[in-house]
């Protein structure tokens, strides 16, 4: 496996990281999105997969809240992104576990994602519908899927997950 360190983003990573999600998905979005996101997100919880001094994969943790609950103490996984070479060698893995570990060490009690239903079960995500979790961008209930970070975790929570305003573009 291609040696790869994972850490928390630097200042001089920014233009790569962009880079990483301007590669990796057909358009731009996704780094306009991340660049957003750090304006205004708080956590901002940014890890890097770096080969050299090259980013080569990036991961964002930012808040989300319950449109019933207000804030629960919950992240959600978006967006992440490996180029393309390196795509299919254990970094978005290595991402993501690192990620997870962070995110809990930040107190939070669980993570939420919209993505691949092949993908994200392997690190133990489950259907946000069976804890009661729906997204609110009309996304398959395979797609959004969450972990819970502490036991029950995510017991108290249900209803609408809500992004940051950054996701639909209004921040
Ligand atoms: C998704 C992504 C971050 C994974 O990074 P990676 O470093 O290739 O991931 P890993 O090497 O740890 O894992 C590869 C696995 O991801 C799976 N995978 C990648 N893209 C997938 C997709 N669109 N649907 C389902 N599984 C996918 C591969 O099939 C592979 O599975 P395998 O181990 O069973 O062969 C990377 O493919 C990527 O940047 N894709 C484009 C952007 C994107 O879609 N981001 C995620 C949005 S949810």
């Amino acid at each position: 496996m291609t040696k790869i360190e994972i850490s928390t983003e630097r200042a001089s990573d920014i233009p790569m990281i962009h880079a990483v999600h301007s590669e990796a998905f057909e358009t731009e979005a996704e780094a306009r999105l991340v660049d957003r996101l750090r304006q205004s997100a708080d956590p901002f919880l940014s890890l890097v997969a770096r080969f050299g001094d090259v980013v080569v994969g990036h991961i964002l943790f930012t808040p989300v809240h319950l449109a019933d609950r207000g804030k629960a103490g919950l992240l959600g996984l978006a967006p992440m992104a490996v180029l393309p070479a390196f795509q299919g060698q254990g970094i978005g893995g290595q991402l993501i576990e690192r990620g997870l570990a962070a995110a809990r060490e930040l107190g939070a009690r669980g993570v939420v994602v919209l993505g691949h239903a092949a993908y994200y079960p392997r690190f133990g995500f489950r259907p946000a519908s069976e804890f009661g979790l729906s997204n609110e961008f009309r996304a398959p209930a395979e797609n959004f899927m969450a972990l819970e970070l502490v036991p029950d975790g995510l017991s108290a929570a249900s209803g609408q997950v809500r992004y940051h305003a950054a996701f639909s573009g209004s921040a």
